[in-house]
């Protein structure tokens, strides 16, 4: 069966070229997952891919339903999970190409469903550590492996979308202390945590963020930087999957 699982989005199914459709009903008891899951190999490893935007891409990042795909995902079994996201980068370090694997989030989105809890059960959980330190650690250890530059610790701003920021919200998230701005990244950590899936992410930095470098967004360089940043993207994964087949007792890991 499948126990990885890459929540991927714009730009990254050239990731899934080889994979295929699993059939699967995308109906959950939160409504309907964004796409069937891909499944194939990443390396030697089995891994499922989900499309956030769909496939084709076409699910504002406001409107996905992540409470579905994460529903989806857990019911399939899916013990581990890594997102990959494209961003703007803010701070001076986070350069278009750049790879990031975030530690922290400030979630400036609004109005998405962004929990499980309901009437029956209410999660109150532990979100000091967004993202699963242990999965962070085995990505830079296989960035390192794969002799991959990736920029170990930041934090990644979620706004609403689906429009860029203006330059002045940018200022203001800077001052906060985000070093990139996405679209997806909230509630899709926060729902992880809720059903107990570990979750890290991995950000490339597609575009310097608004007001960073010019008076307006080049999207079809940010088309280009996404092409070819993807291709390291992969390779990171393989190297990823590779380390954690190596693990003995995986499961017994904190
Ligand atoms: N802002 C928000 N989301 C993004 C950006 C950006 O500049 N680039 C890629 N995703």
């Amino acid at each position: 069966m499948f126990a990885h699982a890459v929540i991927i989005g714009s730009g990254s199914l050239t990731l899934a070229a080889d994979f295929t459709p699993l059939d699967v009903s995308l109906e959950t008891r939160y409504g309907g997952a964004s796409a069937r899951p891909l499944v194939g190999l990443l390396g030697s490893t089995k891994v499922m891919l989900l499309a956030r935007h769909g496939i084709p891409h076409r699910i504002a990042p406001h409107a996905i339903n992540y409470r579905a795909n994460l529903a989806m995902l857990q019911t399939l079994g899916i013990e581990r999970i890594v997102a990959v996201n494209t961003v703007g980068g803010i701070a001076p370090e986070a350069k278009a190409g750049v790879l990031i694997v975030p530690d922290q989030i400030i979630d400036y989105s609004w109005g998405r469903e962004q929990s499980f809890s309901d009437s029956n059960k209410l999660y109150h959980v532990d979100f000091s550590s967004p993202y699963d330190r242990q999965l962070g650690n085995d990505l830079a250890d296989a960035a390192q492996r794969a002799r991959l530059d990736v920029i170990v610790g930041g934090v990644y701003g979620c706004t609403q979308g689906p429009r860029f920021e203006t330059p002045a919200e940018i200022n203001r998230m800077d001052s906060d202390g985000c070093t990139v701005v996405g679209m997806t990244g909230m509630p899709e950590a926060g729902l992880a945590r809720e059903l107990g899936i570990p979750y890290a992410c991995v950000c490339l930095v597609v575009n310097p963020a608004a007001g960073r470098d010019g008076d307006s967004i080049d999207l079809d360089a940010i088309a280009i930087v996404s092409r070819a940043g993807m291709e390291r993207v992969g390779r990171l994964l393989v190297s990823f999957f590779e380390g954690l087949e190596g693990l003995e007792g995986l499961e017994e890991r904190s």
